[in-house]
C-alpha cells in the first residue's frame, strides 16, 4: 500500500512526527518534495532531533529512505544532517538513497535567493536555502540532477566554481543514487509512506502564489517526486493543527490582530512552540481555518485528516474557528486566488466550549473530553473529511488512532 502524509496549511504541521509514528507499520519512506527549507522536529527515545532533508523514517534501524526526484538536494546540508545522526548514535549506512532524478543546490543559489528575497519590495521571506532558485533552474533546464554527476559533457559545461564544489561529493552522492521508479516497481508489496514538506497552501500551483515555496508540496506531487503514476497512491493524509500558523510572508486571514490578541497569540506562540525549526523565525499565529483546510482536503483529495497540537488548547475557556471570510462586504466561503481578496479578508468566527482539562492522558478517542469531540466532529463535518488520528503531544503514545491509515 502507498500512502501520501502531506500537510494541509502552510507547514509545520507536524508532519514529521506523524510520518515517524506511521513508518513503524511502512517499509520504505519517500521523501517527495522541497528540500533544507523544512524543518521536522522528531523526539524519540527521550532525544529531540531536528531533520530538514532526511526523512522522517530514519529512527527505526530496519527503514529504508528515500529522497525523491521532486526533492532539491544540498550537498553541504545533506552530509551535516547525516553525521549529526551518526554521532547520535542513527546508524543510516546503507539505507539512505536519493533519486537519481533529484536536482543539486549549488552555493551560489542559496546566495541568488537570498539576495533576490532582499531586492524584492514585498519579501516572499524564504528560508534563504536556494530552494526557489533551484527550482527556477529546473523549470530552465539548467539544473544539475544527480544523474547528470557521471554526464562528462554536463560536467565540463559548469562553471569552474560548481565544478569545484561538486567534486568532493561526487562518490558519495553516486552510491546512493537509485531509479526510484524501478526501485518501488521491485518492491510493489512493500508498504510505502511518501512524506510530504511544505504544506498544500504553500504549493507553486495550489498555494498562496507568490508567498509559497517552489516545489510541488501537493498531494499530486508524490506521484510526480516519487515516481509513481497518480493511480498508484492508495491513500492521502492530511496534517493539520488546532490551529493556524504561518513562516515568512504572505496572507493569513485568520491571523490573531495583533493588538487585541496579543496575548492569545503569545500563549499559542509559546505552548505550541511556534518557532520555525530552520530559520528559528517566530512563526505567525490564528485561528483554525476552515476554509483553506477544506480547500486543502478538495485539492488533494485528502481522504482522512490528522489533527496535531491539540492539547495547546487544553487550558483555554473558548476556543474559536474561522467558517467564512468577510472581504468589503462579501461572506466568501471559498478560498480565494486573489492575494489582494486574501490580504482584505477577515475571518467570520464560530466559537466552540473549552474543555479546560489535559488531553495527554487520554489514551483513546472514547477518553477525550465532550467539548473536544465537538471540536472534532464540527471540523470533519466542514470539510467533510473524518479525523482518524489526533496528536495530543510529541511523544509517539501521544498519537491518538482512531482508523489505522493502513486500511483503505
Ligand atoms: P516544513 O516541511 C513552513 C516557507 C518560507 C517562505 C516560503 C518560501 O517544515 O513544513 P523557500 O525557502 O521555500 O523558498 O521559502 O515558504 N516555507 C515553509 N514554511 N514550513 C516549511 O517546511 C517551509 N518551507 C518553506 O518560510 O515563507
Ligand atoms: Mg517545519
Amino acid at each position: 500500500m502507498k500512502v501520501v502524509v502531506i500537510g494541509a496549511q502552510w507547514g509545520d504541521e507536524g508532519k514529521g512526527q506523524i510520518v515517524d509514528y506511521l513508518a513503524n507499520e511502512a517499509q520504505i519512506i519517500v521523501r517527495y518534495a522541497g528540500g533544507a527549507n523544512a524543518g521536522h522536529t522528531i523526539v524519540t527515545g527521550g532525544e529531540e532531533y531536528a531533520l530538514h532533508l532526511i526523512p522522517s523514517g530514519i529512527f527505526y534501524p530496519d527503514k529504508i529512505v528515500i529522497l525523491g526526484a521532486g526533492m532539491v538536494i544540498d550537498p553541504v546540508a545533506l552530509f551535516s544532517e547525516l553525521k549529526m545522526l551518526q554521532d547520535r548514535g542513527i546508524d543510516t549506512t546503507g539505507r539512505v538513497f536519493i533519486s537519481d532524478r533529484a536536482h543539486i543546490v549549488l552555493p551560489r543559489y542559496i546566495q541568488i535567493d537570498k539576495d533576490r528575497d532582499a531586492a524584492r519590495k514585498k519579501p516572499i521571506g524564504t528560508t534563504g536555502r536556494g530552494i526557489g532558485i533551484t527550482y527556477s533552474m529546473k523549470s530552465d533546464r539548467d539544473g544539475i540532477r544527480m544523474a547528470d554527476l557521471t554526464w562528462r559533457e554536463k560536467m565540463d559545461e559548469l562553471e569552474k566554481g560548481d565544478r569545484e564544489f561538486l567534486a568532493p561529493y561526487i562518490d558519495r552522492l553516486l552510491s546512493m543514487s537509485i531509479d526510484l521508479s524501478l526501485y518501488l516497481v521491485h518492491r510493489k508489496n512493500s508498504q510505502v509512506l511518501f512524506e510530504g514538506a511544505q504544506g498544500a497552501l504553500l504549493d507553486l500551483d495550489l498555494g498562496t502564489y507568490p508567498y509559497v515555496s517552489s516545489g510541488m508540496s501537493c498531494a499530486a506531487g508524490a506521484a510526480v517526486g516519487g515516481c509513481v503514476g497518480p493511480r498508484a497512491i492508495d491513500k492521502v493524509l492530511g496534517v493539520f493543527k488546532a490551529y493556524s500558523t504561518r513562516v515568512g510572508n504572505g496572507p493569513l486571514p485568520s491571523e490573531f490582530d495583533p493588538g487585541s490578541e496579543d496575548e492569545l497569540c503569545r500563549f499559542v506562540r509559546d505552548t505550541g512552540r511556534e518557532y520555525g525549526v530552520t530559520t528559528g523565525r517566530p512563526r505567525r499565529c490564528g485561528y483554525l481555518d476552515l476554509v483553506s483546510l477544506r480547500y486543502a482536503c478538495l485539492t488533494n483529495s485528502i481522504d482522512s485528516l490528522v489533527m496535531t497540537h491539540l492539547d495547546v488548547y487544553d487550558t483555554l475557556d473558548e476556543i474559536k474557528a474561522c467558517v467564512s471570510y468577510r472581504i468589503g462586504d462579501r461572506i466568501v466561503e471559498n478560498f480565494p486566488a486573489s492575494i489582494a481578496d486574501l490580504n482584505a479578508a477577515k475571518p467570520v468566527l464560530r466559537s466552540f466550549p473549552g474543555w479546560k482539562k489535559s488531553l495527554a492522558s487520554a489514551l483513546t478517542y472514547e477518553e477525550f473530553p465532550e467539548a473536544a469531540m465537538e471540536y472534532i466532529e464540527f471540523i470533519e463535518r466542514f470539510c467533510e473529511t473524518p479525523i482518524d488520528i489526533v496528536s495530543v503531544g510529541y511523544d509517539r503514545k501521544a498519537t491518538i488512532i482512531r482508523k489505522s491509515p493502513w486500511t483503505r
